[in-house]
């Protein structure tokens, strides 16, 4: 699921402990920047608007987000808004310098990430993940990265397996998306089984 969604208070589970070991020093993460093979991951700008609503718009790609697609170009800009305030270690996914959605740690240690649909299926989504997940264990040194996802989407769950999450639980009735109450699965995974599986 990705930010800023309805949830359905309590059921939840929550975060009472402290994941964060970082190594890096708290003022290098502004302008952070993880180059994959095709990719280029960097820090959202106020000048991302157009295309992050061009995503955060399309009706694909939001079927399974923790929000009804946006309708206006204000409620994106609400959204950047929060995503440039973030203390996580959030990204947008650029491809020959055209944004198609973002990847990363929208808040330790959940993972959170959307492609345009005129870019899936083309190996984007594993290569942006792995990135944001490799840069959370072996520079941020998180102990564990987290994902929530809609168990009716099946590119996520897919994705997710790839890049070696394991489902950990689920629960039903977690996020109201406009008039549908959804469900959730967890999934975590950890540095070890990480390494284990990408060498
Ligand atoms: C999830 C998402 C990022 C996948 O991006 P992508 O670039 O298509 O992913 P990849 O090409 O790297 O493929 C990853 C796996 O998902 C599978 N997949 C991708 N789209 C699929 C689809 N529509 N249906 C079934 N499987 C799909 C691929 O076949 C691949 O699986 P495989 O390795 O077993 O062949 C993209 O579909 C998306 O943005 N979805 C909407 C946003 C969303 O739901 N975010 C998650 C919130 S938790």
């Amino acid at each position: 699921m990705g930010t800023l969604g309805r949830r359905v208070q309590g059921v939840r589970p929550s975060l009472d402990f402290d994941l964060r070991r970082s190594m890096e020093p708290p003022d290098s993460t502004a302008t952070t920047t993880i180059r994959t093979e095709r990719l280029v991951l960097r820090r959202a700008r106020a000048s991302d608007l157009q295309e992050i609503h061009a995503v955060l718009s399309d009706p694909t790609a939001m079927r399974y987000w923790s929000t009804p697609p946006h309708r206006t170009l204000s409620e994106t800009e609400h959204w950047l808004t929060k995503m440039l305030a973030c203390d996580g270690d959030d990204f947008v996914v650029t491809f020959e310098g055209r944004v198609l959605g973002k990847a990363g740690l929208f808040r330790d240690p959940e993972v959170g990430f959307i492609l345009h649909s005129s870019f899936t299926r083309r190996g984007f989504g594993v290569e942006a993940v792995r990135a944001v997940v490799a840069r959370a264990f072996d520079v941020r040194g998180l102990a564990l990265a987290r994902a929530d996802v809609d168990p009716r989407n099946t590119a996520s769950l897919k994705l997710l397996a790839r890049v070696g999450f394991v489902e950990v639980g689920r629960k039903r009735g977690t996020w109201q998306v406009g008039d549908e109450l959804c469900d959730s699965v967890y999934l975590e995974l950890t540095p070890e089984h990480f390494r284990a599986a990408h060498g």
